[in-house]
């Protein structure tokens, strides 16, 4: 599928009954008037106030497609699949419907609407800590949508916990947060690579899995004492990559050859190739004569990365 296929249906999906949600304008991505951050790097930084319980003009659903920049991944950049700016689906209940509506809303869209094969979908749950429990509920209710029991998996706050600033210890007084639910699509063509440890599973680095959709059920805020307290009240707040939706439809892992990604990639390539950029700074070690087939491997990979670097530097650059 496009691009501007799966966002629109995403927002249609999500406003029509019976979910009746109401979208909402994306936030600038450099931010006005706030002094504490300069990017704009999740859907849920407008609605903060409204997730901890002011009245939210439009109400307690909320729909929109939100331009985002995570400088914190840049050193990732040049992979098949991150970049620093991307485009990011959100849906939110204000203290509204919570995770029974919202992990069969999203499943609906994702085999439904976007006819992703079941078989390939792996999801996970947060499997608890010293101050918040296991999330049993979520654990059913993957079950009740079918999902098999070995493709539902557990991980501890650095993987299944959400909040602007981090893990539950890292939270700084007064930040929101809570236990997540993720959605990952596994590229069966892609094999395991053994360096990035024994078994495969879907956070493993390796990209045989992808992360497609983040379900945070935002529920706590952090004390002065550095303890958890329940917020007045329950929220959701959904967050899925627009790029790797669409890489999903496609059965590709490569997130560059959608169509928002790959005109850009190509001028790069024919720029790259026709001398504008100076390839003496990214290889500096002189003309390419290639001593072995490893060589002239290593050179296309590095080729490849740089490619793609400047691809998400100038995107991201453009959007700013
Ligand atoms: N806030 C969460 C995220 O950015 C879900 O939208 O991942």
């Amino acid at each position: 599928m496009k691009a501007d296929e799966v966002r629109e249906k995403y927002i249609e999906f999500f406003k029509t009954r019976p979910r009746n949600h109401k979208e909402i304008s994306p936030s600038p991505l450099v931010l006005e008037g706030d002094s504490t951050t300069l990017f704009t790097s999740a859907g849920m930084q407008q609605l903060v106030p409204y997730l901890s319980g002011k009245k939210h003009p439009k109400g307690k659903r909320l729909v929109n497609s939100q331009p985002l920049l995570r400088t914190q991944d840049i050193e990732k950049v040049g992979d098949n699949r991150h970049t620093t700016f991307f485009e990011m689906l959100g849906n939110w209940s204000l203290g509204d419907y919570f995770k029974g509506e919202q992990l069969a809303w999203f499943w609906e869209f994702l085999t439904k609407e976007l006819g992703l094969p079941k078989e390939k979908l792996w999801v996970s749950i947060f499997k608890g800590d010293k101050q918040v429990p296991r999330d049993e509920e979520s654990f059913e209710i993957w079950k009740k949508l079918g999902i098999p029991e070995k493709r539902i998996i557990e991980y501890g706050v650095e993987e299944n916990w959400w909040s602007t600033t981090g893990t539950p210890s890292e939270m700084t007084q007064g930040d929101i947060g809570g236990p997540d639910s993720e959605v990952f699509y596994e590229f069966t063509q892609v094999k395991h690579d053994a360096k990035f440890g024994k078994v495969c599973h879907p956070t493993c680095e390796c990209g045989r899995f992808l992360e497609i959709g983040n379900s945070v059920f935002i529920q706590y805020v952090k004390k002065e004492d550095g303890l958890l307290e329940e917020l007045p009240q329950k929220n959701v707040d959904f967050g899925g990559g627009l790029e790797r939706l669409v890489a999903a439809t496609k059965d590709d892992p490569d997130i560059f050859k959608i169509d928002l990604l790959k005109p850009v990639m190509d001028e790069v390539v024919k720029s790259y190739f026709s001398g504008i950029f100076d390839e003496s700074l990214v290889y500096p070690a002189g003309p390419r004569i290639f001593s072995s087939n490893n060589e002239a491997e290593e050179f296309k990979n590095r080729t490849k990365k740089s490619v793609r670097i400047v691809t998400d530097h100038m995107r991201a650059a453009v959007f700013m």
